[in-house]
């Protein structure tokens, strides 16, 4: 990811509390941060146990995600970071796209503890990933979506 990243988001995003505004502009500003990621993008919580698809950048996603199922159910599920090297060795992984050989998903918190959603970024590259990234990207949202509102 380049270096101004951090910086660029958080002024583009300053003094919003809109969900998706703020995820359409944190997954655009992500996408085209890094040649490494080719799906970008946010699976809302919009019932217990269930996420929907939220603003991304690249090819279709899916729409529907219950936590029981893939790497965002995961995500979901746990409350923890998802960092898979190689999807084919996740058991239930969801394929949106053939080309995906890794992927990391980050829970989305407000400073309350509510999952809002999971960040979900795919890599047509193996390992694409590094625990710096996740470290790096949690921070970021953790800052940007500390005042949204549970959508339920
Ligand atoms: N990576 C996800 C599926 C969603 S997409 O790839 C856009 C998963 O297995 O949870």
């Amino acid at each position: 990811m380049d270096d101004g990243l951090d910086q660029r988001v958080i002024a583009l995003t300053q003094g919003e509390t809109d969900a998706v505004a703020l995820m359409a502009t944190v997954a655009c500003e992500v996408h085209h941060s890094d040649t490494r990621f080719h799906w970008t993008g946010f699976y809302r919580v919009v019932a217990p146990e269930l996420m929907k698809i939220g603003p991304y950048q690249g090819g279709h996603g899916c729409l529907v995600i219950p936590f029981s199922r893939g790497v965002c159910g995961a995500c979901a599920r746990t409350g923890e970071v998802q960092l898979v090297d190689d999807v084919e060795t996740f058991a239930g992984h969801i394929a949106c796209a053939s080309s995906t050989r890794s992927e990391l998903v980050l829970p989305v918190r407000n400073a309350a503890g509510d999952l809002i959603a999971v960040f979900d970024i795919d890599s047509d590259l193996p390992a694409a990933f590094t625990s710096q990234d996740a470290v790096q990207l949690q921070a970021l949202l953790d800052q940007v979506f500390a005042d949204v509102a549970p959508a339920c």
